[in-house]
């Protein structure tokens, strides 16, 4: 479970901790970047934190200010589970921290989190030093980047993978009917989506968050097999393009929008993602062609433009033309 804008809270959060647990979520997700939520947490735990996996972050460039966060939560929780340098922020200094803290016993696992598919590539280096146990990225049926490199480098090198904001981006927004929702073998479309995501064999646990009564309860049984298998996967991502929160229609190959038209990036951040090695290689070699890219993108549009502007005269010039013979040689009859 997920403690951001949730546990940010002066009020009392046990009894959302309280049907977590016994809902069988034993995994919370705090950082400092979260205002009060490690405290909030801590506090709603209480005795029961030996029965959790506590995951939170070291958020800020200072390496001074990264103790001060550590000394702090190792005083909240006595030891921290899963310690990810949030966002890459400052993660040269903060992941060397971690890892003497791992040294010491006080951490099991260090990782490290980002939060926005732009920085995807730097989180790939970051996990290609060998370094890292896990990682945690945003995915849903509408933020599909991860599953272009992310994924697979996790799965190759053996990588934890928690996901973040699973039921953001406008996915719960317009479900499907009753009946379409039960067809998935669940009872809401917020365990639809989840259950969509814990079914991609290389996640190891997603993070969702609330301060609601009952949707702990709901949100867990969706962590419950059996698991959609890849036809199911595929109903599910047609589905969220027939009722509309889908941006690009499962199995459409980029060429029908090519990446040197709408831009690369664009198409990712539309959650297209490779299907065939041949595209991988064109994506690749596309992203060599860096900050070029943009620029050959308008020339092609300008280009593309003129073009149409030459066609659409000449046209109507042959219009005007055949119009002008016909009033001197009318037609007969
Ligand atoms: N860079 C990073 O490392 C990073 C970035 C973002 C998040 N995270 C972590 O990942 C956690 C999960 O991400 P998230 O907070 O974006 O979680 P999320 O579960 O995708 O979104 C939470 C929102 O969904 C609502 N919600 C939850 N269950 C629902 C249900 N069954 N039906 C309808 N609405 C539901 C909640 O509202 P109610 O409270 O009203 O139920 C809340 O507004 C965060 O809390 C944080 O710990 C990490």
């Amino acid at each position: 479970m997920g403690t951001w804008q949730t546990f940010d809270t002066t009020a009392d959060r046990t009894p959302i901790v309280d049907e977590a647990l016994s809902a069988g979520i034993n995994l919370f997700d705090s950082s400092p970047m979260y205002g009060r939520a490690e405290d909030t947490l801590a506090k709603a735990l209480g005795g029961r934190r030996d029965e959790t996996i506590i995951a939170t972050k070291i958020w800020t460039s200072s390496p001074a200010d990264g103790r001060q966060q550590a000394e702090h939560v190792l005083r909240l929780f006595g030891r921290v589970e899963i310690y990810q340098v949030h966002n890459l922020v400052n993660w040269t200094a903060q992941l060397k921290m971690l890892e003497a803290l791992k040294g010491e016993g006080k951490v099991v696992a260090v990782g490290a989190t980002h939060y926005d598919p732009g920085a995807f590539d730097d989180l790939c280096d970051v996990m290609r030093t060998g370094r890292l146990d896990m990682i945690q990225v945003p995915y849903n049926p509408r933020r599909r980047e991860a599953e272009r490199r992310v994924f697979p480098l996790a799965a190759e090198l053996g990588l934890g993978v928690l996901v973040h904001s699973p039921l953001r981006n406008g996915v719960l927004d317009n479900p499907p009917s009753p009946d379409e929702i039960k067809a998935f073998g669940v009872t809401t479309w917020a365990q639809a989506i989840l259950k969509w995501i814990a079914s991609d064999l290389r996640v190891s646990c997603v993070l969702s968050a609330t301060k609601t009564p009952g949707r702990p309860t709901e949100n867990a049984q969706a962590g419950d097999p059996p698991w959609f298998d890849s036809d199911q996967r595929e109903r599910l991502l047609r589905l969220t393009w027939e009722i509309g929160i889908g941006d690009v229609p499962p199995g459409v190959v980029p060429y029908l929008v090519h990446p040197w038209v709408i831009g690369n990036d664009r198409l990712r951040a539309l959650g297209w993602a490779p299907r065939h090695d041949n595209e991988e290689a064109i994506v690749d070699g596309l992203d060599s062609l860096g900050p070029r890219l943009s620029r050959v993108r308008w020339v092609a549009l300008a280009g593309g433009a003129a073009a149409g502007a030459a066609v659409t005269a000449w046209l109507l010039g042959r219009r005007w033309r055949r119009g002008a013979r016909r009033a001197t040689h009318p037609i007969p009859g």
